[in-house]
Parts: C-alpha cells; structure tokens; sequence
C-alpha cells in the first residue's frame, strides 16, 4: 500500500517518508468533519489527535460531537493557537493541548486516535496502536497503516481511513452450546491476522467449517452448519463479546419463526 499513499500524497509528503517529523499542513475542514463522523465520535468519547497543528480536530470533536479533545503537539506557537482557537469556540473546557511527542505519548485515555502524519511515521506508531484497548478507533488522514487492512475507508476530495483496533483472539476456544434436544460440544481454532481470522471448527468432534467469520474491536461473530441431525441441516449464528480469554454471547439456530437462541460461553485452551 505505501505506492499508493506516495501516488496520493501531497507534495510535501513525497519525499519526507524518510523523516519522521511532519510538518504543520492543515486537514482541510471538510475532511476533519469526514474523520470524526467516519470514527462515530459522540459524547462520551476521547478524541486524541497525534500532532495536533492548530488543534482543530480537537475543538472540531468538542464542538460538533460533545466529546472530550485532548492535542499533542511539539511546537510552542501552534499549541498556544490552539488553546485561543478553543477559547473562541468556547470548548476551552473540554480540550487539552499538551507539550508531548507524540512517540511518547500516554495513548490508552483515547478512544478515538486522529492523525495526520506520514507514512513511516504511521508505520512506527503502529505496534502501539495494535496494543490499545480493543475497541479503540485510529482515523487517518491521506496515509494508511501498511499491511494492517482498514476496516473502512472513504473519499471526499481526501482519502481517509477508519481501524478499530481488535481483539486478541487466536488460539483454541471451548464451548458448550445447550441446544435442545442434545448438547453440543463446540472447539474453535482461531488464527488471527490484525482484524482478519481464519478459523475451523469441530462440532461434537465433528470437523465442521466455519463461515463469515468477523472481528471488529472485542465482538466476535461466525457461523457453522449443525449436521447433528442428518435430514436438517441447520445454521448456528454466533456473536459474542471476547475479553481475555473469554467469550460471552449468544448462539441462535436456525432463522424466521424456527430459531432458538441461547447464550453461551466459550474458554481459551491455548494460543
Ligand atoms: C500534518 S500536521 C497535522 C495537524 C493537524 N493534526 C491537522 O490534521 O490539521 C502534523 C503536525 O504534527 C506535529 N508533529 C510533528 N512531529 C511531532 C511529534 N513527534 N510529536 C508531536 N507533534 C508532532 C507538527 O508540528 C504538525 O503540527
């Protein structure tokens, strides 16, 4: 993906890949809108700009979405700027600009990460980004996160990118499902690259396929076809809720008017 964020980048961005200190060029406004409407910002989120300029993402966060905006920043006279700027849009109360490199910066009060860097940059804050609480949303203006896939992007006039950052999920998973009229005894085996899961499963010891399997921050959900009755075939929904090595959800078989949903829990064996 990097030829393509050096074909889209700005021309003070084609050479600096080398460096890793950005320089001060503004997000357009339209695109600071685009960012936190992509990030679903509302007001019980933290919104933490890296290299926060004149500390519109902040203040537009605090303004339009009730949230709180905390900007790091290096330079004096821009921080000073910003604390005017929320002053005037009268948020001075629910933004904070701190003095900090953005390398060293205490991320896990965020639950919203804004930037709008470069390339290597981006690359070097990306294992911290990984290691955020899951759940966490990064939103990135023109320039993407390399192999780490994002779960959506968008395009109006810039390109602007949304991750949430997922659980740590793979491993060997046990669970018992107690689905009438017999229980089932469910193994999953997840292999997990950033959001993106493979993953096989046995069903009563029976190797079974799993399908539409989906990771987005701590929920997990996937289906398996039960064969336990030969003549009905019948699909098992899962969706469930990953914190440690725990999963809390909720299987349902079947659809329309013959479903049956009840909840389970699943354990992790081993990773
Ligand atoms: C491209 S500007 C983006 C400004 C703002 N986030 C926006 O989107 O309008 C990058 C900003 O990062 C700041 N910056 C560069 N290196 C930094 C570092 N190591 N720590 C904190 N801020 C940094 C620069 O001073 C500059 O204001």
């Amino acid at each position: 993906m990097l030829w393509f964020a050096a074909a889209c980048a700005p021309a003070w961005a084609q050479f600096p890949d080398i460096t890793l200190k950005p320089p001060y060029v503004p997000t357009p406004q339209v695109t600071v809108d685009e960012m936190l409407r992509l990030a679903e910002v509302t007001d019980r989120d933290v919104v933490m700009d890296l290299g926060s300029g004149d500390g519109r993402l902040a203040i537009t966060a605090a303004v339009k979405f009730g949230a709180r905006g905390i900007g790091i920043e290096l330079d004096d006279t821009l921080l000073i700027q910003s604390e005017e700027n929320a002053r005037q849009a009268g948020v001075a109360d629910r933004v904070t600009f701190l003095e900090q490199d953005l390398f060293r910066a205490d991320l896990s009060r965020a639950t919203v990460i804004t930037m709008y860097l470069l390339p290597a940059v981006n690359m070097k804050l990306r294992p911290a980004l990984l290691a955020l609480r899951p759940g966490t949303r990064i939103v990135s203006h023109d320039f993407d996160l390399g192999d780490w896939r994002a779960d959506r992007r968008t395009t109006i006039r810039k390109n602007t990118f949304l991750w949430i950052v997922p659980a740590k999920v793979a491993g060997r998973w046990r669970a018992r499902l107690p689905l009438p009229p017999i229980e089932r005894l469910l193994e999953l085996d997840l292999v997990q690259r950033y959001q993106e899961l493979s993953a096989t499963a046995r069903l009563n010891g029976v190797p079974a396929q799993v399908w539409e399997a989906k990771l987005s921050g701590e929920r997990l959900s996937f289906v398996v076809v039960d064969t336990t009755d030969r003549d009905n075939h019948t699909s098992l929904y899962f969706t469930g809720r990953v914190t440690g090595d725990a999963i809390e959800g909720e299987v349902t078989r079947g659809v329309g008017a013959t479903r049956a949903t009840v909840r389970f829990s699943a354990r992790r064996l081993g990773s």
